[in-house]
């Protein structure tokens, strides 16, 4: 199974342009799961909530077709973050992920741990921490920030998930490069992080995004990483069975060895 991560710089406010140059780029590779980053068409740095909504859009709605149309075309399953409005109406948004199979059908996953601002902006996440079955292999969603909780990760981990993507809008730079392939060995699982490169100044703020995108296996081993500045598409090729072996020694088998009767939490 060849699975990759597109980085690159989404440009604020301008969802049609990053939309036509997440296209090309989809259009070009070849890849069984392609991951892009947080907010990937509207950008990250908001600075009133009237913003969110505009740039914000509903599934079904132009960005999950278009999605949904080249991963039917390309036989891919593509996972990406966006401003999900509420489709129930109102003016509520989601800083949301979803993953369109190849054959069309689309699964959400809503942040559950907002960062800094975005709670001011978004709802947190209500819809748990789904694993979607594309073609017998089981996948995970997370959101940037959830990278600090273990328990998100131990949460996917623990439905069976095989691949965990991470679409990322990362501005403390190398935590999550370390948490994620800690987050590999600690669950035996595959890790995509997705994270975006570039600048964003918004009024008096301004933001960094840290690049290195990386995936990694489940004994931690950085597969492939982009560059913090570089832009581009990288792919590895993974055999997801090997995330169903948890032991650690023929006696020691991660799952199996938690002492669920004395952890607090
Ligand atoms: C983040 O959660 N986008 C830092």
């Amino acid at each position: 199974m060849k699975v990759g991560f597109y980085q690159f710089s989404p440009v604020f406010g301008e969802p049609k342009k990053n939309l036509e140059k997440i296209v090309e780029q989809l259009l070009k590779c070849d890849a069984d799961l392609v991951v892009l980053p947080e907010l990937a068409f509207s950008g990250y740095l908001f600075i009133e909530k009237k913003e969110v909504l505009t740039l914000s859009e509903t599934i079904p709605g132009p960005i999950s077709d278009t999605l949904r149309e080249i991963a039917i075309k390309k036989g891919m399953t593509i996972v990406t973050g966006f401003a999900e409005l509420n489709s129930a109406g109102g003016d509520k948004a989601y800083n949301s992920a979803f993953l369109v199979t190849p054959e069309g059908d689309i699964k959400i996953y809503r942040k559950n741990h907002l960062f800094h601002e975005e709670k001011l902006f978004f709802e947190p996440g209500d819809l748990g921490f789904p694993v979607f079955t594309v073609k017998g292999v089981k996948i995970g969603l997370l959101i940037c920030f959830d990278h600090f909780f273990p328990e998100a990760a131990r949460t996917l981990a623990l439905q069976g998930a095989q691949i965990i993507c991470h679409p990322s809008n990362l501005v403390i730079p190398f935590k999550a490069q370390l948490t994620t392939r800690t987050r590999s060995i600690e669950n035996k699982v595959f890790w995509i992080l997705a994270n975006r490169t570039g600048s964003e100044v918004r009024g008096d703020k301004k933001f960094t995004y840290s690049g290195l995108s990386q995936i990694s296996d489940p004994d931690g081993r950085i597969m492939v990483q982009a560059g913090e500045l570089e832009e581009g598409f990288f792919a590895v090729d993974i055999n997801p069975e090997l995330a169903k072996n948890k032991s650690i020694t023929p006696l020691c088998s991660l799952f199996q060895d938690r002492r669920t009767d004395i952890y607090q939490i």
